[in-house]
This record gives C-alpha cells, sequence and structure tokens, in this order.
C-alpha cells in the first residue's frame, strides 16, 4: 500500500479530482472521471452523417468532415528549464487530470530516426557507423516525457503549457531499479528504458510503458532455444546501431515499466515478465486486486495476463499465457508446472522468457497480438492481431475475449473474432485501440514500412485512425476518421476525461527516409512543409469526433 508508486489518498483523490465517493467507485480505474463543468463546444456530426474518409496516400493528416486538430509538440520542442527536450517519434499517450483546465501527458518515445535527427540514419539505412555523440543523443531522445498541458476555457482547446518544473524525460539513460531489488545480469538498475511502443493506466494514477523491440537497441541473448528464440535471433538485433558505443545487458530491457508521473519515479515490474509487450490495459477485480492484459507483439506471441498479489502493487502477482484453442488461462509458475521446471532454472528466468515460457505451457502462439483494451460496458476484452503473413494472416483482425462470469480473475473465457481486416472491411493491420465511453472503438493501423500501398496493401491508403461505432446506422463498421502523412503510423490514441479530445500521436512520417546517391531523401514532409522541411513526429489533438453521445454533451 505503500510503495513509492502509491499516491497517498489524499494526493490520489486530487489527482482525480474528485471526492471521497469517486474511490467507492469500482469502475474508478479506468475511466478518469470527468472534472466538473466543461465549456461548450460545438455539437459533434449527427452519427448518421458520418462518411469515412477515402483511403489516401497525400503527405499530411487528412481529416474527416468536421474534425479538427491541432498540434500540441513535436520532436525536439524544449520543454523545462533544464532544457530537456520532446523525445522522437512519440507513441502511447497517457492523460492524468490535475485540475479543470490542467492536466499531464505522459508520452512515449518508442525509437530513434539518426536520419531526421542528426543526419546520419546508419550502415544499414545508407549511413555511416554512428559516433558517440549521435548515439547519446538517441539514447536521450527515446523512453518518455512527462507534459503539462493547459485547456483553453475558451474553446476547450487542450495546448502545451510550455516549461514546468512537472515536465521531465524518462530517457535511455534514466537509471531505472528492478522492482523489489531484483538483481538482473549482476545489476539491480537498469540504464534507461527504450522501445516504448504502448502501454497503460493504472487505477492509482501511474503510466505504463511497454518495452517493445528491445532487441534493436542492444541486441538480444540466445534463449534457451524453441522456434521464437530461432526467428528472434535472425531480427536485426543491433538495428538502431548502439552496440559499439553502448554496451548494456539485453536481459535490462523487455519490461513493462511503471512511472509516477507526478515524480518521475519508476521501476521495472520483472513480475509481469519480459517480452515485446504492445501495452499493459489493467482494471481492478471485485476484490481489488489489479489485473493487466497485455499482448506480445511478435509472429507467434502471447497474449498474457497478470494478476497482482495485492491491490495498487504491480510488483508481485501471477502470471498467466492464453490458451485459446481452449479458452484457458495458463499459470506460468515454475514451482507448479513440471513443462517449466524442466526447461527453467527458476522463476526468474521464467520472467525472462516470457514468451518461451508461455508457449512451452500450451499457450498459443498469436498472429502479433498488440494493444489491448476492454469495453467501458460489457467488460470484453479486446485485443488487436495485427497480421501474420507466415500463416497467410496479412491483414489482421480485433479478437473478443470474455473472461467466464465477467470477472477478470477467471481462469476460462471465451473468445470470437469482432473484426477482421481486409478488402471489404476496408482496413488493414489494426494496432493500437481506445474505446470511447459509450462504447464506440476507435482504432490505428500499422501496415510496415516498405509494404504500404503496395501489393496485397495497395488501396488500403496510408495508415489511418478508423471508429467503430457503437450505434447508429454505420454500427460495426470500420469508418475511416484520419489518415497520416506519408511512411508514418498513427498512434496512442488516448482521449481527455471530458472525451471532448482524442490525442494521438503522428509518429514516423518519412519513415522510408534514407541515404540516396549520398543525399538523406525524405519521403515525407509533415509537419513542416512551409519550412521546406523534414518530417517530424509530433503529437495532435483532434476535435469534434464524432462519437456517440457526443453532440448530447454540452
Ligand atoms: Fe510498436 Fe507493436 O507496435
Ligand atoms: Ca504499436
Ligand atoms: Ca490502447
Ligand atoms: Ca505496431
Amino acid at each position: 500500500m505503500n510503495n513509492q508508486f502509491d499516491f497517498s489518498r489524499r494526493e490520489f483523490l486530487s489527482f482525480l479530482g474528485g471526492s471521497a465517493a469517486a474511490l467507492a467507485t469500482p469502475a474508478i480505474g479506468f475511466s478518469a472521471p470527468s472534472l466538473g463543468e466543461t465549456p461548450p463546444l460545438e455539437p459533434a456530426t449527427p452519427r448518421s452523417t458520418i462518411k469515412s474518409l477515402p483511403a489516401s496516400t497525400v503527405d499530411d493528416l487528412v481529416l474527416a468532415d468536421g474534425i479538427r486538430s491541432s498540434i500540441l509538440i513535436r520532436y525536439g520542442d524544449v520543454i523545462n528549464a533544464a532544457g530537456e527536450r520532446f523525445g522522437f517519434n512519440n507513441d502511447f499517450i497517457a492523460f492524468f487530470p490535475l485540475h479543470k483546465d490542467e492536466a499531464l501527458l505522459w508520452v512515449n518515445h518508442e525509437s530513434p530516426q539518426g536520419g531526421l535527427m542528426h543526419g546520419n540514419p546508419g550502415v544499414l539505412l545508407g549511413g555511416t557507423p554512428k559516433t558517440a555523440e549521435q548515439v547519446r543523443e538517441e539514447q536521450l531522445a527515446v523512453g518518455g516525457s512527462i507534459i503539462r498541458i493547459l485547456r483553453d476555457s475558451k474553446t476547450g482547446e487542450w495546448r502545451f503549457g510550455g516549461n514546468h518544473a512537472l515536465n521531465r524525460r524518462i530517457s535511455g539513460l534514466t537509471k531505472i531499479p528492478f522492482a523489489r531489488g531484483v538483481s538482473i545480469a549482476g545489476a539491480s538498475v537498469a540504464t534507461g528504458t527504450l522501445a516504448n511502443c504502448a502501454g497503460g493506466v493504472t487505477p492509482w494514477g501511474t503510466a505504463l510503458t511497454c518495452e517493445e523491440n528491445y532487441q534493436e537497441f542492444y541486441g538480444e541473448l540466445k534463449g534457451p532455444g524453441g522456434p521464437s528464440w530461432e526467428k528472434q535471433v535472425k531480427m536485426p538485433d543491433h538495428h538502431h546501431g548502439w552496440t559499439e558505443h553502448a554496451k548494456m545487458h539485453p536481459w535490462h530491457y523487455g519490461w513493462v515499466v511503471e512511472i509516477n508521473p507526478r515524480t518521475g519515479r519508476a521501476q521495472k515490474l520483472v513480475a509481469m515478465g519480459r517480452a515485446s509487450r504492445e501495452g499493459a490495459t489493467v482494471t481492478l477485480a471485485k476484490d481489488g486486486r489489479a489485473v493487466v492484459y497485455s499482448g506480445d507483439d511478435f509472429r507467434g506471441g502471447c497474449i498474457f495476463k497478470f494478476v497482482s498479489d495485492k491491490p495498487r502493487d504491480l510488483t508481485r502477482g501471477t502470471l498467466y499465457a492464453a490458451d485459446v484453442g481452449k479458452g484457458r488461462w495458463i499459470e506460468l509458475s515454475w514451482s507448479k508446472n513440471p513443462l517449466l521446471r524442466k526447461r527453467f532454472k527458476d522463476q526468474l528466468d521464467v520472467l525472462l522468457h516470457a514468451r518461451d515460457a508461455g508457449l512451452e505451457a500450451g499457450a498459443t502462439a498469436m498472429d502479433r497480438p498488440e494493444d489491448v483494451e476492454i469495453h467501458p460496458l460489457t467488460r470484453s476484452v479486446f485485443v488487436a492481431l495485427t497480421n501474420n503473413p507466415d500463416r497467410g494472416n496479412q491483414h489482421g483482425s480485433l479478437l473478443r475475449i470474455d473472461e467466464a462470469d465477467g470477472n477478470p480473475l477467471a481462469l476460462e473465457f471465451n473468445s470470437s473474432t469482432f473484426l477482421a481486416g481486409g478488402q471489404e472491411s476496408g482496413f488493414s493491420c489494426p494496432d493500437n485501440l481506445a474505446f470511447a465511453r459509450g462504447g464506440d472503438l476507435l482504432f490505428t493501423t500499422d501496415v510496415s514500412y516498405g509494404k504500404l500501398n503496395r501489393g496485397e496493401y495497395q488501396g488500403f491508403g496510408n495508415n489511418s485512425l478508423f471508429l467503430v461505432p457503437s450505434s447508429g446506422p454505420d454500427a460495426g463498421r470500420a469508418i475511416r476518421l484520419a489518415s497520416g502523412p506519408i511512411d508514418s503510423e498513427l498512434t496512442g490514441p488516448c482521449f481527455s476525461s471530458d472525451q471532448r479530445t482524442l490525442f494521438l500521436s503522428v509518429q514516423h512520417p518519412g519513415e522510408g527516409s534514407k541515404v540516396v546517391d549520398g543525399k538523406l531523401t525524405f519521403t515525407s514532409a509533415w509537419p513542416s512543409r512551409e519550412t521546406g522541411g523534414k518530417p517530424c513526429p509530433a503529437l495532435v489533438a483532434l476535435h469534434n469526433l464524432p462519437l456517440a453521445g457526443a453532440s448530447a454533451r454540452s
């Protein structure tokens, strides 16, 4: 109860902007409560008139009729007096209300792009070996940012609040302890967090950030054997070209990291296991224990569930992996499972190789499970299965998991496909998910670089943001609300408390930029076309989304 990540009761209440009654409401965990009166906005587009954008290959953030956008902050913007800067390739966003018109955002920074940052994309993209200074610049640009934002009381729109003592960076160089003092590869403190893809928000007001493709930074060690490791070692394990100048132990990455956005304190949650996790979505069991769902974004990765031993503490608990065929959660406990005891030497060994442990114990190899979200009304668990060309699955799907009796502690579940990608549905490769309070589902797509608008992916346009309405004439259909610039991915959709604003990351515009004939050539100019500039990732706010009930709120 009193670990350093736990807000005091008073701090927690002030954080929620609510009263003691808020704590008694079981649903507090997920939808941060609305903070009192909100200024009126123009009504959203009536539900019956939602018109899908056509697929677009335009180098811009193109929006469906009626939606407006503004850029809050972009890579390189200074955030505090110490001169720290907003990092590169922003991804997951978490919203933490402070007061009525003031909030903090935690924002992930997944990866660097040397070509766009300092002009040297590295040897894999036609550049040269990176210098120590270039590697350090990149280490400082990953991890996450904590930024304070303010709402205009007249327009209701949010903007970056400028330099502030609450604004901080957690980077690839920040010292972060392993929870409970666990020692991994001889150290109880890791240097930095990286590959921060998606994440989650805990009911006690901390952010979770997931270290997804960690092997691209400091490589990976060959594990205890098995099919996933054979594939893993084929991956470009020094993709970013850091290891010449920065040598960290690969086992220090691949964890879920918990961050207190008020203080910047961070810890790596060893008990949740190590994998290429996309995100970590938290709900509460009736007894107050936290249940965290996550996908391991890997061709053949597992869906995990973690149940904490105690309320408000993710440092101890039980890890499960999903056997989707049989509809059961398999406990990954070394002491209880002879299959795990045979292959791993102890529970830490199981946790270090959570994917292999899951597969060894009978969990289902999934087609790149990415984001997970919980339906706000039905409590069904939705998982984006992005794709798996190895198994002929080009376009992916959304999987729905219904726990037995609606109990997140259940060991059995039913599952079904909610929506499949493809020509008929009009989307391909679903990735991040976000539910609006009324049950509308937003999701983004991630057709990977090099495949966008080519071959089987022709006709799907640039990566986009889709809405699946929960009601009305378009219920259950995927409607394109926004289309990203060339070679970008729209990531991290996150609502403000009043759901009037959707924060969204425009990640890696111009990802395909590389050195051609000795000259760095950009494939996108977003968002700085006016300066003839190079592409730059940025965080945008979208307003006036056509959500269920939006027009009724005022
Ligand atoms: Fe970083 Fe699975 O996307
Ligand atoms: Ca992602
Ligand atoms: Ca999400
Ligand atoms: Ca992705």
